[in-house]
Parts: C-alpha cells; structure tokens; sequence
C-alpha cells in the first residue's frame, strides 16, 4: 500500500488503484445486470462517485501541484464506489433473493454505515493517519462526539429492538400515544425513526426512541379486525330488544363491517333525547374507518326511518296544563277497555258476561317483560296469575341438583300460567321465563276471587285445565313424586282445594 502511494504520489496510476478500479466496474457491471430495470436508481450512487473519482484523476493529472492533497479525495472515492456496489449487489441480490419479505431498512442503512466507515478508516491508514489515535488523542473531540450521537445512538438501538421484538411492522396500523389523530400506517422503519402515514395522508416521522418508550396500540395485531364503537339514541317507546335486532340487522348488510366477530349492540344510557345505544362492530380496513363507521350510522338510520321513527334530539316535555279528573278518568277508562278486549280473548275467561270481564279488567294490571326474564320463578310463593296478551313464554321445571332444566311447555297469547300458585295456594310448581319481549296482565287473588263468586263455573274449568297440565308436568317430571290417579280423581281433589281457598260452597 505504502509502495501504491508512493507512486501515487507522483501523480502516476498505480497498480493497486488499477485493481481497485477494476474491481469497481466489475461489481457495477453485476449490479447493473442483475437489478431489476425499476431499481436501477440504485445504481446512481456509485456511478457518480467513480465518475467523480475519475474527475478528481484528471485534475491531479492537469494539476500536479494538488496531487497530494486529491490523492486522499480519489481513494476515498474509488474504495466509496466499490463498497456501495458491494453491498447493493449483497443485500440486495444475493441476500433479497433468498429471504421472504425485504431485508429491513435498518439493517442495510447500518450494514452501509459500517463499509463507509471501513472505507474511511482505509483510507485514513493509507495516508499515514492512525484513525484510533485521532479518538484517543483527543479526549475532548472524543466527548463531543458521544454526547452528540448520544440521541442518534439510543434512536438506532431502538429501531434495532423494534426491528427484533416486531412489536410492529411495515404496513400495521398504530397509535402511539393518547392523541386520537396520531394514528397512521407505518411505511418504513429506519436506523433513526419510524414514518407513519395518518388518515389525514400526512407523513409523521417519529424518533425511535419516542416509540420505544411509549405504550403502542396495534390496531393491526394480533388480527386484523380491529373494533369501532359508534352510538346511537333511539326514542323510549321503542322496545330496547327491537332496536338491538334493527341495528344488527342493518349492520350485517353494510360494506366494510366484518361477519365475524359479529356486532354487537349494548343498551348504554337514559339520556334526555332517548335510549343511547353502544354499536360494537369490526372491520379490516383501518384507512376506510371513518366512511365505514359513517355507512354503518346512515345503515341504522334509514333502518329506524323504515319503521317510522326518527332518531330523537335531546328534549324536556314541560307539562304546562293540569291534567282534569276527566282526562284522568279517560285514560284510566282506556286501559281498562284494552285489557277486557284481551280477557276476552283468553279460553278461560270465555265463559265470563261482560259485566263480570269489566270487573276483572278494572282489578287488574298490565305488566312487561322483555327477553330473557323471569316472571315467575320455582318455588316462589307469590300467587297472582298471568294473561298472555303479547309474547310468548316458557314454562321451565328447575331440578335442583342437575344442571339440566326441562322445558315444559311454550305458551302464546290468549294463554294463561300462574294458576296453580293462585287456586291452590301451593308454591310455584315451576318458573317462567319470556322468550320475547311479552306484554302481561297480572291478576291478582282477590280479583279472581271475585270473579269465581260470580261465575262458580269458572273453578271447574281450571281445574281440569290445572290437572291436565298437572299430569303433563308430572309425566315430564320423572324424579317428582307422582301419586298415579286418573284425571276424575285429579279433577275433585283439585277442585276441593280450590273451593276450600275461596270459601266457595
Ligand atoms: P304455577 O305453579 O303458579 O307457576 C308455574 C306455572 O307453570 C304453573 O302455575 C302453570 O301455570 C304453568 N305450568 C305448569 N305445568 C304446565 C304445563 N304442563 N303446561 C303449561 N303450563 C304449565
């Protein structure tokens, strides 16, 4: 080397240098012809700085005078030229052509770094200069040094631990802190920091080492499906169960929500304006969420516009007129005619004049339930006995002991249950539970005491009624001690209770 630089000295082109240059265009050559023709930019940059070699030999030829002081400058130039070249052509031919995905910028900025700096030191070393002894000379210029690339420093180990613990990756959506609009996609991840495009198309690069502190949401792992809540406010008369069904339904048809996980809808809060509805749904597609959360709005909106209900604005009803004994008594009037048209749809009451259904309307209640709830419950000794006016029931025996309770029987509108508690004064016999939202008319014991000492004929009928369910129940209950008597025998002894309870003769 020291012999090349003698004679470089005298402004000749030395042997060395000759292979040098050699070995340059070679590596070019190869990077030229294995590259792809759209990274062929990748070519610019040792093509220019052996261009610029070359220039700086024609000065040193024209201008012997420089010749030292350039000699340094082409060296550095021609071994610059060679190494890029010979990282190109490694990181991304030889290697990029086995791996999977493409090698991480951090890697191969660091790998570059590392043959530029071996460049450097060569080229320090064949001028004569001790590259260690400039660092260990001079402490100060060795502090300067640290302190500056302090920061660059702990932002490259960073990228480095981003780059081995994965905790993201090119093309995951994140948000690293609680600002909503620092959110975006990650388009690179470099040896310094992580540029990220948000929704707004905006390009932030933010520090490694920012990120390396900060707590990360991936919106993009462990899936893909992320969740969105939207909200909406349906009026008090709509029954909750309703709306749940509308918005999952209008859901399931809008662009962008996934199937699976299915939405999911919450009754939220009593607010001014209405019912406030959460509305949980998935999707995939992060760059499209807000046209995605605004379809799924306009969805459940038409869906209530459908059914003639708009979605209600906050509002106070200030009841300025006093409310007269007369509108009073209307309403009360009303309710009363609505439940006896129910009573008269019930079998049982069939049997019953006017006059006596009007009686037993005016001492019952109405009463509602919605999905899921339980109206009467096994063993309870309440005792009043339920019309089905709207909905439909189940009558469940509980066992106690198993885990396996047993339908009995399903019972619709115009049908009745609770009427072995109340004839009989025993414990429920079973629970009953809604399975759709129902509307119920509860008649209490001295309602229908009333009624049976009007209409006597009415104990009968629920008699055989109650022993005809008695005998399905006791069949059904395999495990309940069943005295086997016919249905006759069934029938007298019930109606002896019966009669004993209500002092009917
Ligand atoms: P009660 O015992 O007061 O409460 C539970 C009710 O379930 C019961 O009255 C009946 O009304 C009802 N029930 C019990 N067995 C049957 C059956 N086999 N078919 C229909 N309803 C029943």
């Amino acid at each position: 080397m020291n012999d090349a630089l003698g004679s470089l000295f005298e402004g000749r082109l030395f042997s060395g240098e000759l292979a040098g240059l050699g070995l340059s265009l070679a590596l070019l050559l190869a990077l030229a012809v294995s590259v792809p023709t759209k990274a062929r930019g990748l070519l610019r940059q040792p093509i220019g700085m052996l261009v610029l070699y070359g220039v700086v030999r024609a000065l040193m030829l024209a201008a012997q005078g420089l010749a030292g002081f350039l000699e340094p400058v082409a060296l550095l130039l021609l071994l610059g030229s060679s190494g890029r070249a010979g990282v190109l052509l490694a990181l991304d031919v030889v290697l990029g052509r086995r791996l999977a995905r493409p090698l991480p910028r951090i890697f191969r900025d660091l790998v570059q770094a590392l043959v530029y700096v071996a460049v450097g030191i060569a080229t320090l070393r064949a001028v004569g200069v001790e590259p260690g002894s400039l660092l260990t000379t001079s402490a100060l210029l060795t502090a300067v040094i640290g302190l500056s690339l302090q920061e660059t420093l702990g932002n490259m180990f960073a990228g480095l631990a981003i780059q081995v613990q994965r905790p993201f990756e090119v093309g995951d959506w994140i948000q690293w802190d609680a600002e909503p609009k620092n959110i975006g996609k990650v388009t690179e991840i470099n040896w310094r920091a992580t540029k990220v495009v948000t929704l707004d198309h905006v390009e932030i690069i933010v520090p490694n080492g920012t990120l390396s502190k900060a707590p990360i949401r991936n919106y993009t792992k462990p899936t893909s499906e992320s969740r969105r809540s939207v909200y909406v406010t349906a009026p008090y008369e709509l029954p909750p169960t309703r709306v749940h069904e509308l918005i999952i339904r209008a859901l399931a048809e809008t662009p962008g929500v996934c199937e699976t996980p299915a939405p999911t809808v919450v009754t939220n809060a009593f607010l001014d304006a209405g019912v406030e509805y959460w509305v949980r749904f998935f999707l995939t597609d992060m760059d499209r969420r807000d046209r995605i959360d605004s379809a799924a709005r306009d969805r459940i909106y038409f869906a209530l516009r459908r059914l003639g209900v708009s979605i209600p604005f906050p509002n106070r009803t200030v009841w300025l007129h006093q409310v007269s004994e007369e509108s009073r008594a209307q309403a009360k009037e009303t309710a009363i005619v609505d439940r006896e048209r129910s009573l008269a749809r019930v079998d049982l009451f069939a049997v019953l004049s006017a006059e006596d259904r009007r009686t037993l309307a005016e001492m019952t209640s109405q009463r509602a339930y919605t999905k899921g709830e339980i109206v009467v419950r096994q063993g309870d000794d309440d005792g009043d006995l339920f019309l089905i006016e709207e909905g439909e029931v189940s009558v469940i025996l509980d066992r106690p002991g198993t885990d396996r309770d047993v339908e009995i029987a399903r019972l619709g509108p115009g049908k009745f249950f609770g009427e072995m508690a109340l004839m009989t004064g025993d414990r429920r016999s079973a629970t009953v539970k809604a399975l759709t939202d129902c509307e119920l008319i509860a008649v209490g014991r001295d309602a229908f005491q009333r009624i049976l000492e009007r209409s006597p004929g009415i104990a009968e009928r629920v008699s055989e009624v109650l022993a005809d369910r008695r005998a399905e129940f006791d069949r059904i209950a395999e495990e309940t001690e069943v005295i086997p008597s016919s249905k006759a025998q069934r029938t007298s002894e019930l109606l002896g209770r019966i009669k004993k309870l209500f002092s009917l003769r």
